[in-house]
């Protein structure tokens, strides 16, 4: 058996714009998804998963074409499902055992599809796993890029570096086309506000994708955001959280100019500037989900647990580490 466990992640800087080649900066956050892996005799996958979204299920199936007998709903089995799978064809490549099978046991504190990369944790921390089982040890890098690969297949082309590498790495990084490493960052008071929702990212990077091409000032919005996040490299590394704040306000805005805030989000991130957060900001794809601010005080929590569409609100502190092997 082996047991690893991996973090998600908040985008401080650069979602969407990353896909078109600026430059992003997640930084991941001390909410894990853990992956429980053991070698099956009969070369088939069973998974079992658990986690805030999905009420426990189990499925076990010989092929990834099979359809899961259960309980909840396809869209949420496919994601789950189509994760775990890739991730084990990714074992399976590495290792040269191409049919072995496992029990993979999912158990997660990350929401999912909520911008918090709930996927690439489970995806680093199940590829860690199985590789360990194997008697294989990957190296950051190389777990990160398989891990890549993963989501790259399963989202058909729409996923960058970002969320694999931090997840994989740990701490704050800076993503640019393949280039990913890591950056110094101070201590950051983030607190996150969860909608209860989900964004679809397939959808909202396509819809980015329709504007940018229609627009000169879409695509040029794109480039500010890219600025932005320059900007907001150099507030990191000189520790001066009130620019760092003021840069995801601005970061905001431009998502929000290219459509992919939603009402709840907006609502979150207001919340937060009311309280006197230093900046707020929606995280990962939007359409729903989370939204990240930074304040050191309470008052940006205590706003969240008032604000209508607001479901959920949490600290989150800075995962130094990235994957952990925990047996
Ligand atoms: O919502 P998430 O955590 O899957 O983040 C999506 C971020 C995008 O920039 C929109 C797409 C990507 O793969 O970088």
């Amino acid at each position: 058996m082996a047991l690893s466990s991996a973090p998600g992640k908040v985008y401080l800087f650069g979602e969407h714009a990353v896909v078109y080649g600026e430059p992003a900066v997640p930084c991941a956050i001390e909410r894990r998804a853990r992956v429980d892996v053991e070698r099956r005799t009969d070369g088939k996958l069973r998974v079992h998963a658990e986690d805030l979204t999905l009420d426990g299920f189990t499925v076990e199936y010989g092929t990834a074409t099979e359809r899961p007998d259960v309980d909840v709903s396809q869209s949420l089995i496919r994601a789950a499902m189509g994760y775990v799978d890739g991730a084990i064809e990714q074992v399976r490549d590495v290792t040269g055992e191409a049919d072995v099978g496992f029990d993979v046991t999912i158990e997660s504190d990350i929401p999912l599809g909520a911008g918090l990369g709930s996927s690439a944790a489970v995806v680093v921390a199940a590829i860690d796993a199985a590789t360990r089982e194997l008697g294989y040890e990957l190296e950051p890098d190389e777990l990160a890029e398989r891990a890549f690969r993963t989501e790259y297949e399963v989202q058909e082309g729409q996923a960058s570096r970002a969320d694999t590498f931090c997840s994989a790495t740990g701490g704050a990084v800076r993503v640019e086309g393949e280039n990913c490493r890591a950056i110094e960052a101070p201590d950051l008071p983030i607190v996150i506000g969860f909608d209860g929702g989900a964004g679809d990212t397939g959808k909202l990077v396509a819809g980015v994708r329709a504007l940018r091409e229609e627009y000169e000032f879409a695509a040029d919005t794109v480039e500010t955001i890219g600025n932005v996040v320059r900007n907001g490299e150099d507030a990191l590394a000189a520790g001066d959280l009130e620019e760092v704040g003021r840069l995801m306000n601005f970061n905001h805005g431009l998502l929000s100019a290219l459509g992919v805030s939603s009402r709840s989000l907006d609502a979150m991130v207001w919340a937060a500037r009311d309280a006197d957060a230093y900046g707020a900001k929606l995280t990962g794809a939007g359409g729903g989900g989370c939204i990240v601010a930074l304040d050191p005080t309470e008052a940006t929590e205590t706003a969240l647990k008032f604000t209508p569409g607001c479901e959920e609100t949490f600290r989150a502190e800075l995962a130094e580490e990235g994957v952990k092997r925990l047996e």
